[in-house]
């Protein structure tokens, strides 16, 4: 069995940024608050736990004057100002690429542009940029959700930065019709990118796919996605125990990927299980 691993692959700048706060801040204060699973895998996340952290759902479960960690994935604007009134330090982790996507959501809703977003609506990044704008918002998925309506005058759209650039286009390019002005920013991030070009690279020259990241990690089911659209079967796992030696047994070549949640520790603890195997 050959085995080649895709590049770039792994954590993100945004996480690996929020992970190296958190170790700080964890080093410095000893117990921290994090609103919300700071990131999007169980495994990194059951570590920071060894370290102090506790994570919370509401700010509610936060003591007062204690500290309290923001997420990569942001949060809305109400509650990064009650963090800020309740507790004595606030880190915040948002990944700058967010915070991209919230303020270019704030602006196009004052210009007076519906603003629509394409992603998941349950996804954390989705409800806190919605956090930061009015009720009107739509969040949609895909192209199908493109509802046709009476004439519209101005529409916005962003997207969450893990979506595909594919999605976001097909979107887009529906609401054209119909619409008298049309502004589309691409919010996808860099990291997001880089990584679905390199998981298009890594499907041509191999059998199958391993992709390791945790089961709640959106970029990762992207990944997972593009790799069965292009006909490379994939198995995706969150650690070495979940790997099927029949699976594996069938192919001659392999292909390893994670996403951008999964801590490189991790990585290399699956590759060095795939080299036994
Ligand atoms: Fe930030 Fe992109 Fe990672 S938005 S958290 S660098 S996937």
């Amino acid at each position: 069995m050959n085995l080649v691993v895709a590049s770039p692959t792994g954590m993100c700048f945004g996480v690996r940024r929020a992970i190296e706060q958190l170790e700080g801040a964890l080093a410095k204060y000893g117990a921290i608050y994090a609103l919300g699973s700071p990131i999007h895998n169980p495994q990194e996340v059951k570590r920071l736990v060894s370290l102090g952290l506790e994570v919370v759902e509401s700010i509610t479960q936060i003591p007062e004057g204690s500290v309290a960690f923001i997420r990569a994935h942001g949060v809305s604007r109400a509650e990064l100002e009650e963090a800020g009134r309740k507790c004595g330090v606030v880190v915040d982790g948002t990944c700058p690429y967010v915070r991209n996507v919230q303020h270019k959501a704030e602006q196009l809703e004052e210009e007076g542009y519906r603003v629509v977003i394409v992603g998941d609506s349950r996804h954390p990044e989705i409800k806190g940029i919605l956090g930061h704008i009015g009720s009107g918002t739509v969040v949609m998925n895909g192209e199908d959700e493109v509802k046709p309506e009476a004439r519209r005058s101005k529409i916005g759209i962003l997207c969450q930065t893990t979506q595909r650039e594919e999605t976001l286009a097909l979107v887009a390019s529906k609401f054209i019709i119909n619409t008298d002005e049309v502004r589309v920013y691409n919010t996808v991030c860099g990291a997001t990118i880089e990584r679905q070009s390199s998981i298009r690279r890594l499907a041509a020259a191999v059998d199958g796919i391993v992709i390791i990241g945790g089961k709640n990690s959106a970029n990762t089911r992207e990944l997972v996605e593009i790799s069965e659209s292009l006909g490379v079967p994939a198995m995706w796992v969150e650690q070495a125990e979940e790997l099927n030696r029949g699976w594996l047994r069938d192919r001659r070549t392999i292909g390893v990927a994670a996403g951008g949640s999964t801590p490189d520790w991790l990585l290399k603890e699956i590759v060095r299980k795939l080299k036994k195997l």
